[in-house]
């Protein structure tokens, strides 16, 4: 058997293969709530043989939201539809997760395809972005207003709430956005982070909202089904957060009963420059998996043979495929095909394999 398709079982979950759909945001909610873009686009990675189908960065409230066409999960609604969606998905064989985000100081902005930039005003739609500090995120950005203590109360209240709705809606995975710049992010960085409270300075005190959310979610979520974070392992930035401090936290957060961590990078600094390669984010899943949790690899992994080495070869226990899974739904019935790996179809498709 190859090594992408071998089975994983995390706590009481079991995953067919070790492809995972990367979170993707697809900017076109209404009001937080997903619309049959959001079912087809979930359902038709699912029917494509992809073992985790983990849902976009779905905001927990609405001042947390990258662009006003984020998902969300601050509401009733927005939990029902989705429970919709997550049906779909784990009737078709793969295991429905979602990522719960606050896009902290990077909120407030225009859809990619409306030209990406801030909304600065009311008037235009935007609304004030929160953060540690009130250091703007880059050029023709906004200072961000500084959390205190009772805002850093309400964004774990507003987790809290989104965890329970998201068991709510039959998800199987929980999954926590603490990469690229967001505000958990923000709080890791030293860059970011300028604090001189509990929550700043310190290695300890810039982890701590971090390690109080996941706390809560192990309160909160079944001891049966798994925990995820994904982090950017490094600021590419002298002076931030560095793989170092990754792995220091991946024994942390281990112990705390996070089960996978997924390993990004950057995001946080605007000018930082990224030297991008096939599987450049490969070595740091490789390290943090050197602590004993398990890992998940991403970035620019495209090609069946390179995603069964990275398992093979104990990188990672998942690969996240993003814009491979947009080019291709289908890639894992492909990726089998290719690794000599009988997988079985849709019955509705079974006449073309
Ligand atoms: C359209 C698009 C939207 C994305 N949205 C998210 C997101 O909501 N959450 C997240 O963690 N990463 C997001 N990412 C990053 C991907 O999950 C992934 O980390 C990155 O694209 C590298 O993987 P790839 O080379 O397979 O595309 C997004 C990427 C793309 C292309």
């Amino acid at each position: 058997m190859s090594h992408l398709f071998s089975p994983l079982t995390i706590r009481g979950v079991s995953f067919k293969n070790r492809i995972a759909v990367s979170p993707m945001c697809q900017y076109c909610a209404r009001e937080g709530v997903p619309d049959s873009w959001h079912y087809v686009h979930y359902g038709s990675r699912a029917i494509g043989g992809a073992a985790l189908v983990m849902t976009e960065a779905t905001a927990v409230s609405p001042e947390g939201r990258i662009t006003a066409g984020d998902l969300g999960i601050w509401n009733y609604g927005q939990m029902q539809k989705l429970r919709e969606i997550v049906e779909f998905i784990q009737g078709h064989g793969a295991v429905a997760g979602i990522q719960l985000a606050h896009a902290g100081r990077k909120g407030s902005h225009r859809e990619p395809w409306n030209g990406g930039t801030q909304l600065l005003s009311s008037e235009e739609g935007g609304w004030k972005t929160v953060a540690p500090s009130p250091i703007p995120w880059g050029e023709n950005k906004e200072a961000p207003v500084e959390l205190d203590k009772a805002g850093i109360e309400k964004v774990k209240a507003d987790y809290a709430a989104a965890i329970r709705r998201a068991i709510a809606a039959g998800f199987k995975v929980l999954a926590f956005h603490f990469a690229h710049g967001y505000l958990v992010h923000e709080f890791l960085s030293p860059l970011s982070n300028r604090r001189e409270d509990d929550y700043g300075g310190s290695f300890e005190n810039r982890i701590r909202l971090l390690v109080e959310i996941v706390q809560m979610a192990r309160d909160i979520w079944p001891a049966e089904l798994p925990v995820f974070i994904k982090i950017s392992a490094t600021e590419w930035t002298q002076g931030g957060w560095e793989l170092a401090d990754s792995v220091a936290l991946a024994k942390i957060v281990k112990d705390l009963g996070v089960d996978l961590v997924d390993c990004s990078s950057g995001g946080n600094i605007a000018h930082a420059t990224i030297p991008l390669s096939p599987g450049y984010q490969v070595p740091y899943s490789a390290a943090v998996r050197n602590t004993g949790v398990l890992t998940g690899a991403v970035g620019l992994i495209t090609d069946p043979h390179q995603a069964n080495q990275i398992i093979a070869s104990g990188q990672a226990d998942l690969v996240s495929l993003a814009r491979q899974l947009l080019r291709d739904p289908y890639f894992p019935l492909r990726a089998a095909f290719e690794l000599g790996q009988d997988v079985p179809w849709p019955v509705q498709y079974q006449r073309a394999k």
